[in-house]
Formats: structure tokens, C-alpha cells, sequence
């Protein structure tokens, strides 16, 4: 009777909406969520009401996507296979649970998105919405229509006089998914991994050869694994992501061209921006290191993939993610102090790092008189116990 969608304004969701209005005879809700994508949503509005939608949600969500969703997996340094950030991922569940609890204040019983039935983001969405509302209806109109191609899309959309904006009347460039913390592009001049990734895909960070040829030094300040604060001065999570993001941006760093594999089973080809969020993730890293544990650090590691591919499947509502948040969450205790970073043409670098809680002991690494904090002679038993299963295999085979 009562579908809320996720809508944002653009060509796709439009059509959807109007599919939905027309196929399903139901009143459609839409929900469009400010997650830093940096673009207006006012007009996201006024589409939906020239569409007839009579309940419109427009949500800033950026502190809470910052806070309850960055920063936690920033804490993981997670990476899915090893490179990619997962700025998409992390955004996909928190639309989900807002998309849900909308339902459950206008009284819908569906719920609708725009991915399409060969990604990872219907997984995504949808994986959260059941683990929310395991009874909510699915409509995912992309597997359901006979739209299948762009151009029936904008027969469509002209059909029902839905505006189609210029760039996406002829080849529309590739398909792009923003926030505060990346944009990815997919498709088109994408699809051939062999090509260089144009100039003209990267949207938010210079070229690293036109980045300025002078470093630029900045402090980040982390209290119990979080980001606080920027050279010195405190901010909430997403106004101290933003002022990465335009650090990122001038230095040309967080540019990513990535084929990696989608969770149904295909490989895709992607370029991802993650300027302030490359930045965050070296730093985090740089402050770790002086105040985990090996034992720690190295488990870290070792659980960061299969927390890394939770998220990237989808899975941040099961109690496997959390179980292994908790674990994250609970190594950050002492994960407090600063981190100096240089920036420059593409690169950012931990150039210095200094905590209350430092593990770091010059006393004993040093490689001057140490004044008995350490004693060599340790060292020759430690290593002839180590060596003893090699002596005795070596005895053996030789
Ligand atoms: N491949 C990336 C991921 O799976 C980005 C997906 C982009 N989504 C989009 N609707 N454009 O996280
Ligand atoms: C989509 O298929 O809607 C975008 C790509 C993805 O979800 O992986």
C-alpha cells in the first residue's frame, strides 16, 4: 500500500518512482539522505512533489554517518582486498536503518531502492533492511522491469515528462555513487581495464603531477582510535573529515583504479576518490604504532580482511561484525596521541607520532650505551631455542 524509497533526485530514482506510482497503484514516500554527497537536495524535493509524493524525508545524516559508521571501521583500517576503502559499503546501512525506521513512522510496508540486480549495493541495502524489519516488502525495480537499457529508461522518463538532464540525454559518462568520505565511478570508459582512467572521471582531488610542489605538514590528534582534532583545533567527526577531504583534494591524494570482485561473483573495474579517508586511515595507522601491543596490532591484521568483507557484503547488521567491532573497539583503549603527516603529490606520509601512552622505549632500542636497560645475553638463548626444531630438521636431512 506504502513504499518509502530512496531517492535521490537523480534520473534513475525518478523513473522508479513514477514505475512504482504507476506499476504498484501505491503512494510512494521519498527519503533522500545528505551524506556529504555535495549536492543540493532542495531540488530532490521539489521533484518529488511535482511527482505527486506527499511525505518527503530529507535527513542529514553526516555526523552520524561519520561518527557510528567512518570512524568505527576507520578503527579496523579496514581495506577490501587491500586497497579499496569501502566508502560505498559503509554508507549502504545506514540508508538502510533510516529507510526502515521511516517505514515504521508513516506505517509502509515496503520499502524500494534504485541498484541494480548486479551489484553489491541491493545486497546491501536490503541484507539491512531484513536484518531491521525481517516482514518489510522488497521492491527493487531494476529486477523486476523491462527497462534494460538506458535508452528505454529515458523513453521512459520522457514518456511522463520526468526531466532528463543534459549530460545524461546522450552517453551518460558512467555511473557514480558519492559522500563525505568517497565517490566511486563505474561503467563506460571504465569497463576496459586495459584504459588509463580519463581525467575527466576524477571529481574531487587534483592530478598528483599538478598537486603543489611545496609538502604540506598537518597534525591529527586521535583520542581512543578516533580522529579529534586537525593541527591542534577539536571538531566533530564530519567537519574534521571535510577539512581532509579539501587537504586531499589540493595534494591529489586518495585516488584509487581498482578491478576488484562484487560479492555475486562478477569482477568490476572502479575508480574511487577517498581524499580525507586515505589520509584518516595513514594516521590511524601511524598512532597505532606506537600504542598497540604487537600481539594486538598483529590480530588486528589478521581479522581486518574478514571484517573488511562484512562490510563490503553487506553483513554490518550481523552479530559477526559486531563481535569483531567489540574486539576492535576494545584495542583502542590507549590509542590516543598525535600523529604529524606530510602531504604532498599524492602522497600522504606519517612523518612523526608522539603519545601519552607510547610503547615506544628509546631506552631500549637504542643503539647507543643503554645504560643496562637491555641485556644482549638474552638474546643468544632466545634465538638457540628458536633454532633448535631448525638444528634438528637440518641435522636430519643433511
Ligand atoms: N564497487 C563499489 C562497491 O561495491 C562501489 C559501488 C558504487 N555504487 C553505485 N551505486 N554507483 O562498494
Ligand atoms: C549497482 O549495481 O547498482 C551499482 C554497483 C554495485 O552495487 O556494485
Amino acid at each position: 500500500k506504502k513504499v518509502v524509497l530512496a531517492f535521490s533526485g537523480g534520473l534513475d530514482t525518478s523513473v522508479i518512482l513514477k514505475w512504482l506510482q504507476t506499476t504498484y497503484q501505491c503512494e510512494v514516500v521519498t527519503f533522500t539522505a545528505d551524506l556529504g554527497q555535495g549536492e543540493e537536495l532542495e531540488p530532490a524535493r521539489s521533484k518529488a512533489q511535482l511527482m505527486g509524493v506527499r511525505q518527503i524525508f530529507i535527513d542529514d545524516l553526516r555526523e552520524e554517518f561519520v561518527r557510528d559508521f567512518v570512524f568505527p571501521m576507520m578503527r579496523a583500517n579496514a581495506l577490501y582486498e587491500g586497497l579499496y576503502l569501502l566508502g560505498t559499503s559503509i554508507a549502504r546501512p545506514l540508508i538502510a536503518k533510516r529507510q526502515i525506521e521511516i517505514a515504521r513512522e508513516v506505517g509502509a510496508d515496503a520499502v524500494s531502492h534504485g541498484a541494480t540486480g548486479k551489484g553489491n549495493d541491493q545486497v546491501r541495502f536490503e541484507l539491512g533492511y531484513y536484518a531491521l524489519n525481517p516482514d518489510i516488502k522488497i521492491i527493487a525495480p531494476w529486477r523486476e522491469w523491462d527497462l534494460t537499457s538506458r535508452e528505454a529508461l529515458i523513453a521512459f522518463a520522457e514518456a511522463h515528462q520526468i526531466p532528463i538532464p543534459r549530460d545524461k540525454r546522450g552517453e551518460s559518462p558512467f555511473s557514480t555513487d558519492a559522500n563525505i568520505l568517497h565517490t566511486s565511478s563505474e561503467g563506460k570508459v571504465l569497463e576496459d581495464p586495459w584504459e588509463e582512467v580519463p581525467d575527466y572521471v576524477y571529481s574531487r582531488t587534483v592530478n598528483p603531477e599538478d598537486a603543489p610542489d611545496t609538502p604540506e605538514y598537518i597534525t591529527l590528534d586521535f583520542e581512543r582510535g578516533d580522529a579529534v582534532a586537525l593541527n591542534g583545533e577539536g571538531h566533530s567527526p564530519a567537519t574534521l573529515l571535510a577539512k581532509l577531504n579539501d587537504l586531499g583534494r589540493a595534494h591529489g591524494i586518495g585516488r584509487l583504479d581498482l578491478v576488484e570482485n562484487r560479492f555475486v561473483g562478477m569482477k568490476s573495474r572502479g575508480m574511487y576518490e577517498t581524499p580525507g579517508g586515505t589520509i584518516l586511515h595513514i594516521a590511524h595507522r601511524g598512532i597505532e604504532s606506537i600504542t598497540l601491543d604487537r600481539g594486538a596490532a598483529h590480530l588486528k591484521d589478521e581479522l581486518m580482511p574478514r571484517y573488511a568483507e562484512l562490510i563490503y557484503n553487506g553483513f554490518w547488521f550481523a552479530p559477526e561484525r559486531e563481535m569483531l567491532q567489540a574486539a576492535i573497539d576494545h584495542s583502542q583503549a590507549k590509542v590516543t596521541g598525535t600523529v604529524r603527516l606530510k602531504l604532498y603529490k599524492g602522497q600522504a606520509s606519517v612523518v612523526g607520532r608522539k603519545s601519552p601512552h607510547s610503547l615506544y622505549s628509546p631506552r631500549i632500542v637504542t643503539f647507543e650505551d643503554d645504560a643496562g636497560a637491555y641485556d644482549q645475553r638474552d638474546a643468544k638463548g632466545f634465538i638457540r631455542l628458536n633454532a633448535l626444531r631448525l638444528r634438528l630438521l637440518g641435522q636430519r636431512d643433511a
